[in-house]
């Protein structure tokens, strides 16, 4: 990619999932898992993959081979420590790939703490490494991205100071880790605006930012920066990574569909592709996806309560953001129990076939509303044992497991 003024609404996703998703415990792939998601990510039209850190195993060099031979469209990256021996591993990842679509993640720390404790460097020589690690990568990478970890908690005129000794050497893309997940949107927006104001060649660059949701803040945070002019978005799907993990592609990309008149970006993720993406993610890193998880998680097209139910089924659209259909999600569930009204236990009856008197209507009605707790836990058993003693014989498909659950196509 070349930075491109007229482009400048355009928003780049640049997906992790494989590198720093797969650095949450418990969360690791093998090579042959890596491709197929990288397969299922280009499929829904990233721009560019965060595929592994070439340095750490051989099996992350395996992986991105893997992905460049079997994976087209998006630029294919590998992640360096400012060190030439990484760099070197990185290029031996991606060499077969076509130059323009293989790049050079460098990071380096840049903060006090780091500094410090860590690797026990003055700034001075910190951006002494960072411009030698970018000459080197010339070598080798014509994209090439530059990001100082933990950003957010380094001095801004220092940082400034970075990105412009950075961009001079080379770094087509300087990156803004928020590590350890501090940022608010308020602060974001103002960090981005100094950055963007107060570095005098930042537009020979792009801008990408990388946000973790340690606040619960990592979506709202990438929003910010969005509205600020960044162009490259970092996303990992399901939001898994570090700690409480990075700022989840399915999010950020709803949002700016549903908002495209507040953010004027335009966004070439295909959102049909986010459930199923979501649920192979999920599937082979072995990361369940909570039920309540914004946009992809079970409960987003279910709903259990009475009058969201009764609106729901006069008109979908009354308590739905957006209907299931748009993120390649299967029919709204009306789920009963205990906060179930007369419509929802209406309709169900209704496609089971049964035609209920008021009175027998009532009887339903109100086992479910008398059951104790322990039979609300099952209300659907609760459900078919009331209709079976209503209806005897005739309701003895009810318990059928296909009937547990009343779909709604929509
Ligand atoms: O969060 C972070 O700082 C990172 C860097 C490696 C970019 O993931
Ligand atoms: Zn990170």
């Amino acid at each position: 990619m070349v930075a491109d003024n007229n482009n400048l609404k355009d928003v780049y996703f640049s997906d992790t999932t494989l590198r720093d998703g797969e650095q949450m415990p418990g969360a690791s792939l093998t090579p042959e898992e890596k491709v197929e998601i990288a397969k299922a990510l280009a499929k829904a039209g990233i721009h560019s993959l965060d595929a592994g850190f070439p340095a750490c195993a051989s099996s992350e060099i395996e992986a991105i081979q893997g992905i460049v031979k079997e994976v087209k469209g998006p630029v294919i990256s590998a992640l360096c420590r400012a060190l030439d021996s990484d760099i070197d591993k990185a290029y031996e990842a991606l060499a077969e790939a076509e130059p323009y679509k293989r790049a050079v993640s460098i990071f380096v720390a840049t903060s006090p703490i780091h500094r410090e404790y860590k690797l026990r460097k003055s700034k001075a020589q910190l951006l002494e490494m960072i411009v030698n690690a970018i000459h080197y990568a010339r070598q080798k990478f014509e994209i090439i991205a530059f990001s100082p970890e933990d950003a957010s908690r380094t001095e801004l005129n220092y940082l400034c100071e970075i990105y412009q000794a950075a961009i001079e050497a080379g770094a087509t893309t300087i990156g803004f880790p928020d590590t350890v997940g501090i940022l608010t949107p308020e602060k974001t927006r103002t960090t981005i605006r100094y950055i963007l104001n107060h570095v005098p060649n930042i537009a020979r660059a792009f801008m990408a930012v990388h946000f973790h949701n340690d606040l619960g803040l990592a979506t709202s945070n990438t929003l910010a920066a969005l509205e600020e002019g960044v162009q490259i978005v970092q996303c990992a799907v399901n939001g898994i990574g570090e700690r409480a993990g990075n700022t989840a592609l399915e999010e950020v990309v709803i949002a700016l569909l549903l908002n495209q008149e507040q953010y004027q970006r335009a966004v070439d993720i295909d959102p049909k592709q986010l459930v199923s993406l979501s649920q192979l993610v999920a599937e082979k890193t072995s990361i369940p996806i909570a039920p309540n998880k914004a946009v992809v998680g079970s409960n987003i097209f279910a709903t259990e309560a009475g009058i969201h139910q009764d609106g729901i089924l006069k008109n979908l659209d009354t308590y739905l953001p957006f209907r299931p259909e748009m993120v390649g999600a299967e029919g709204i569930q009306i789920v009963l129990g205990k906060h179930s009204g007369r419509a929802a236990i209406a309709q169900r009856l209704k496609k089971l076939n049964f035609c209920l008197t008021e009175q027998q209507l009532d009887l339903v009605v109100a086992a479910l509303k008398d059951a104790k707790k322990n039979e609300w836990l099952d209300a659907e058993r609760l459900f078919s044992q009331t209709v079976k003693q209503l209806f005897g014989e005739q309701a003895s498909f009810v318990s059928d497991l296909n009937e547990r659950k009343s779909t709604i196509e929509v």
